[in-house]
This record gives structure tokens, C-alpha cells and sequence, in this order.
């Protein structure tokens, strides 16, 4: 039987590679959104051989249906994907093309979207943005077999939304930051708990609570059962020129995930908000041995489910609260990893800086700067992000550059 995958995965090509080397398939293509992440998809991954890519640049003009045809062995194949196409005819036409050669098709499709629910060897994916239909497929190369199915919106119910470490494991096989991975229910910070263990790029400690969690400019970070805290190791000799980009970076991958779940902004430097509240928060650390960064550790805060927050924290929430729905930690976890995984692999930091931009909710408004004691030094409009992440404030015809280790910035009339 040979074998077809065919992604449709946007940044989450660990779902990829995973399918590439269990199954070891006869062709591979790629569906997505977007040109841009296809082009990254290659260059990041030029060992996978791709048989064919496709994508369209029209992602936020909501006009991206994408069509494909090739041709394997005399059979002509389409596939399609985008929202003028229902997706459950798209996979029976697939399948039955792919049948005509012999030849089984296995669908990865948005991982956001993939019950996790699966063993080892079984997943039930979406292979498009239609969120009703799955192909349940196994990833057994000797019973490989696709079986398409319907189910309500979110796909099937399940019960426990909260960080299992097998889930994880599961489902972070081929990321370099997770391997290896340490899960605890409970540390005093998983930057404490990081520090026990060797370092290692991409080691990276999971918590379902902290006792002694730590945020930026000396503050305390609360971390209640419901959220997920974890650090990992980054080696700085990875990131020479880019070491003090590493925050802007996840953030970027961070909020690529959250955007599913909601209309998040970041707020600069590097919180993630909703509806104005914060609901995840970055940090990243350098231990210097002498004068050099011997290695980084970025820790990760978010309130994913998490169902109060101390009185004195007027601007926190939860991505439940804000939503109304209860989230699946594994999965957001999952795809948050993945998401840093690969902007980390692929940095053209140019274009990092963009996304960053078109995602920032600081930029062009006008803000207070205040220092680590809460003094208000500065206000002004955000005029600019700088390449090195740093923030340009306008005040009359006075630019000043302000550097997220020293400051925190606030909305005139509130938090963002
Ligand atoms: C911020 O102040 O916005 C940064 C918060 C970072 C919190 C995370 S939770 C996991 C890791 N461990 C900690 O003690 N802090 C970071």
C-alpha cells in the first residue's frame, strides 16, 4: 500500500515530520494557508522532500482557498483547501483518487483541532479549517486506514482538559524544545526546577503549579492550579545576533496559537492580552559565566483555565474566562511548543519583527512608561518597534528608546 500524507498544518509541522518518519510515505505534499509558511516549511526542513507545496498569501483577507493538481502514475489529483470547499467531500475525493492508485492518504490536519485523545499510533485529525469533520487515521505503517467521520464542533468530548505528561510526550516526539521533557504537578518555579537538570538545548520542565513563581522586573507570578507554567534551556551560541530577540520570538510563536482561541494582542514587550487582560506572561533569563551567556532559560506563564486571580492583580485573567470555554492544556500546550520550535529553527528575525508589529497593541498608542518602582518617567505615543526589539516612544519632537529590562509600559487609561 503506498502512501500519501498530505499537511495542511500551518507552523505545526511536528505533526509532519512525526507522519514522515513513521510512516516513511511514498509522497508528501503540503496545503496550507499561506505561501510564506510553505516557503518556511522548505526552508526550514530541506530534507523532507516535499512533492508538492501550495499555499496563497491571502490568510487575513479571508480569501485563501488554495487547488492543487498533479499527477501520480496516469491519476489526476486535486486537493483543495480553504472555506468555499466542504471538507468532508474534499476527503472522500482524495481518498477515492488516492484508491485509484493504490494508494492510502493519510491527513494532518489543524493540530488545534486534533483530539487528543489518540494513543500512540491512532489520531483523529481536521484536514481543513471545517471544524466537523475528522479522519480518524492511524499511523501504524502495516494498518494504515482512514475513516472519515463527523462530530460536533470541538470533535469528541472528553472530560479532563488538564496537562497529562503521556499526552505531552505523546505529542511532542519530534520538537526540539521538549526533548527531553520533566513534568511536575507541583515546583516552586520551573525555573528553579530547570536549574537541577543538565543543561541541554531545549530541555524543557511542565508544571501544573508553582508555589514561588517569578515574573519580570522582580514581581511574583501567581500560578494556580488551571494554568501551565514551564521553562526550557536555550543554548545562546544558536542565537548569537539574536539572543535579546529570543522573548519576541516566542511571543510571536505564543500569540500565533492564542489568536485561534481569541482576538490576543501582545503588549510590548512580550505579555499576551484579550479584552485588555493578561492572560500569559514571558520571561526570559541569561546566566553569565564571566562576561559570557553560558545559557538561557525562557519561562512561560499561562492562564489557560484558571478560574480567579489575587485582588491585587487588577488586569489578570484567564483564556476561560475571557472565552467561556474550557481549554485543552495538552493541546495548547502542544501547539504553543511546536509554534516556538519552529520560530526558533527559522529565524529571519526581519520578518519576526513584522509579525511582532501587526500583532502588537502597543504600537501607536499612547502609553505611560513607569519605572520598577510604578514612578511614571515618560509618556508619549509608540511610534516604533526597533530591530532589537526595543520601543520607540514619541513625546512632541523627542524620540526615546526604551528597553524592556527597565520599564514597564501601561495604557493612559488602563492596562494596555
Ligand atoms: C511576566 O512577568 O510577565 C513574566 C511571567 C513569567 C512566568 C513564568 S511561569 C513559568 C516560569 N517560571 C517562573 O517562575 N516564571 C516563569
Amino acid at each position: 500500500m503506498r502512501i500519501l500524507v498530505v499537511s495542511d498544518t500551518h507552523n505545526y509541522i511536528g505533526d509532519v515530520l512525526e507522519a514522515i518518519d513513521r510512516l516513511k510515505p511514498d509522497y508528501t505534499f503540503h496545503l496550507g494557508d499561506m505561501a510564506d509558511d510553505c516557503d518556511e516549511i522548505r526552508y526550514a526542513y530541506p530534507n523532507i522532500n516535499f512533492n508538492a507545496v501550495l499555499g496563497n498569501n491571502d490568510f487575513f483577507c479571508k480569501n485563501y482557498e488554495s487547488e492543487l493538481t498533479f499527477t501520480i502514475d496516469g491519476v489526476k489529483f486535486f486537493m483543495c483547501h480553504g472555506h468555499k470547499y466542504k471538507v468532508k467531500a474534499g476527503l472522500e475525493l482524495l481518498k477515492k483518487q488516492a484508491e485509484n492508485i493504490g494508494a492510502n492518504v493519510v491527513l494532518f490536519g489543524h493540530t488545534h483541532q486534533r483530539l487528543s485523545q489518540c494513543d500512540n499510533s491512532v489520531y483523529y485529525v481536521n484536514p481543513g479549517s471545517g471544524r466537523k469533520t475528522y479522519a480518524l487515521i492511524t499511523t501504524d505503517k502495516a494498518k494504515v486506514k482512514v475513516d472519515i467521520r463527523e462530530f460536533g464542533d470541538y470533535g469528541v468530548e472528553k472530560n479532563n482538559y488538564s496537562l497529562s505528561p503521556a499526552e505531552l510526550k505523546t505529542h511532542l516526539n519530534y520538537t526540539t524544545v521538549g526533548t527531553p521533557l520533566y513534568f511536575y504537578d507541583e515546583v516552586t518555579s520551573t525555573f528553579d526546577k530547570l536549574k537541577t537538570k543538565e543543561f541541554e538545548n531545549g530541555a524543557l520542565v511542565v508544571a501544573k503549579k508553582q508555589t514561588n513563581g517569578r515574573g519580570r522586573l522582580g514581581r511574583s507570578w501567581q500560578s494556580e492550579d488551571g494554568g501551565i507554567y514551564f521553562s526550557f534551556y536555550l543554548d545562546p551560541k544558536l542565537y548569537t545576533d539574536n539572543v535579546q530577540l529570543i522573548n519576541i520570538i516566542c511571543a510571536v510563536a505564543v500569540n500565533d496559537v492564542f489568536r485561534k482561541y481569541g482576538d490576543t494582542k501582545i503588549k510590548w514587550p512580550n505579555d499576551i492580552v484579550l479584552n485588555g487582560k493578561k492572560i500569559c506572561g514571558i520571561l526570559s533569563i541569561g546566566t553569565l559565566e564571566g562576561s559570557e551567556v553560558k545559557y538561557i532559560m525562557t519561562g512561560i506563564g499561562i492562564n489557560a483555565n484558571c478560574q480567579s486571580f489575587d485582588k491585587s492583580l487588577l488586569y489578570a485573567s484567564s483564556l476561560k474566562s475571557e472565552t467561556g470555554h474550557t481549554v485543552d492544556e495538552n493541546i495548547l500546550l502542544t501547539e504553543i511548543i511546536k509554534s516556538i520550535d519552529f520560530n526558533l529553527r527559522h529565524i529571519d528575525i526581519q520578518s519576526q519583527i513584522q509579525n511582532y508589529k501587526k500583532q502588537c497593541i502597543t504600537l501607536n498608542s499612547e502609553v505611560t512608561v513607569n519605572n520598577i518602582n510604578g514612578d511614571t518617567i515618560l509618556k508619549g505615543v509608540c511610534t516604533d518597534i526597533l530591530p532589537d526589539g526595543s520601543l520607540e516612544i514619541t513625546d512632541g519632537d523627542k524620540k526615546i528608546n526604551i528597553n524592556s529590562n527597565e520599564v514597564s509600559v501601561r495604557g493612559l487609561c488602563g492596562y494596555v
